[in-house]
């Protein structure tokens, strides 16, 4: 039993903890009382502690695969018997067999919504959600990379991750939180960009017949030519593709996939007797030359031909897809093989057909209302 004294000599705030001088000695009552409350915390400390040892198994023979223990003895046994009116899986399983990659691709697509808005950090706006599902993608690397970094050199693949981790030891700048931020770098860069470039594809060239067959001759006649069937592309051939470069360029001119490049002006800059004062922030864009008539004649047209009549120079001044200046795309080259090398595999491997979809819109980035809607099939 104890009671508050206000204690002068520390401070008028402070208090100190006696006992009161009329409670000084013990009453049986309340050793009993003592007794009982010593038992309590006793018994609550070991629940508490059963309860941690069961949500968290240890495995001496390796990692236990991560989930949930749910509940002592009952586990997730309610939550998996609740029904559910559809065919399709159950909500309990679904949620579980989800992937992580399938949950990062879901909030990167989430996250990407909120770059192009109002940012007010409101629960319900689009900033909000974009601000919560990037520290949610953050917490699925971290997770992987905790996960890479405890497996077993076998379950090692040799990717990016792997390379990363290996390079902790020797590159002492190299944390985890900076390979996670990497990571998320790479995937916010590479993400959006190189799918919206091959949708827009999809859609000119269903649109193009003529476009597509060319196309399909060019890949044609490098697997005609090529000596071992049992080769994969090569960076020869790829140099070789002088229509697939064609039909990517005319591609990537009309999806201005990045609305502008943000650059902010070092020292007062006088542009047609106008001044953009040292400070500001100016927005580059890039379609106000890829768009324009008096260098791209009819400029929404979709015409891969108009590239063999465009002289170096034209290109280098009025084309920059991949950005200009000191900082351009790290992604530039392996972006336009990557798609090279889609194209190769679609035409040689596939027939496809556009079943519906494909219309785009800007607000300012590049989508597409519905999607686009492809039927393939295999070649034999
Ligand atoms: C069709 C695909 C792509 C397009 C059109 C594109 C476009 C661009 C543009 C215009 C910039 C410059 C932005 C600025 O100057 O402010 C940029 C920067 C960047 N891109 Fe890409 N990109 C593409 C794919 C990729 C890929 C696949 C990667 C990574 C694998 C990537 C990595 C980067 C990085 C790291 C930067 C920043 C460079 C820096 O600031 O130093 N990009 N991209």
């Amino acid at each position: 039993m104890a009671w508050i004294k206000p204690s002068t000599e520390l401070s008028n705030k402070s208090f100190l903890l006696l006992p009161h001088p009329s409670k000084a000695k013990w009453s049986d009552r309340d050793k009993g009382y003592e007794k009982v409350g010593t038992k309590f915390a006793l018994l609550t400390i070991w629940i508490t502690h059963w309860m941690y040892k069961w949500r968290n198994p240890r495995c001496k023979n390796g990692i236990l695969p991560p989930g949930s223990m749910g509940f002592p003895l009952i586990g997730e046994t309610i939550e998996l018997i609740i029904p559910s009116y559809s065919l399709d899986l159950q909500p309990f399983i679904k949620k579980r067999i989800q992937s992580s990659s399938g949950k990062i691709t879901e909030k990167f697509n989430t996250f990407l919504e909120g770059l192009m808005c109002l940012p007010l950090n409101i629960p319900g706006t689009k900033y909000h959600r974009c601000l919560k599902d990037k520290d949610e993608i953050i917490k699925l690397l971290k997770d992987s990379l905790k996960e890479r970094h405890a497996s077993t050199a076998e379950a090692r693949k040799g990717d990016f991750l792997d390379h990363a981790i290996n390079d902790i030891n020797t590159h002492k700048f190299l944390s985890e939180d900076l390979i996670v931020h990497l990571m998320f770098g790479a995937l916010f860069a590479s993400f959006e960009s190189i799918a919206t470039a091959l949708t827009l594809a999809f859609k000119f060239l269903s649109d193009h017949p003529s476009a597509l067959q060319e196309l399909t001759a060019e890949h044609e006649v490098l697997l005609k030519n090529r000596k071992n069937m049992d080769t994969s592309l090569t960076w020869d051939e790829y140099k070789s593709m002088t229509f697939t470069s064609q039909v990517i360029n005319e591609t990537l001119r009309l999806g201005n996939l990045m609305p502008g490049w943000l650059r902010k002006a070092l020292k007062d800059v006088q542009v047609n007797g106008y001044t953009i004062p040292a400070g500001w922030t100016i927005m580059v864009v890039p379609a106000a030359l890829q768009l324009n008539p008096n260098t791209f004649e009819d400029p929404l047209a979709f015409n891969p031909w108009r590239w063999k009549d465009l002289g170096p120079d034209v290109i280098s001044n009025n084309f920059m897809p991949f950005g200009g200046g000191m900082r351009q795309c790290a992604g530039a080259d392996y972006s336009k093989v990557f798609m090279a090398a889609f194209f190769h595999v679609l035409v040689t491997k596939y027939r496809w057909t556009k079943v519906k979809g494909g219309d785009v819109f800007r607000n300012p980035i590049l989508g597409f209302g519905e999607a686009i809607h492809i039927n393939f099939s295999r070649i034999a």
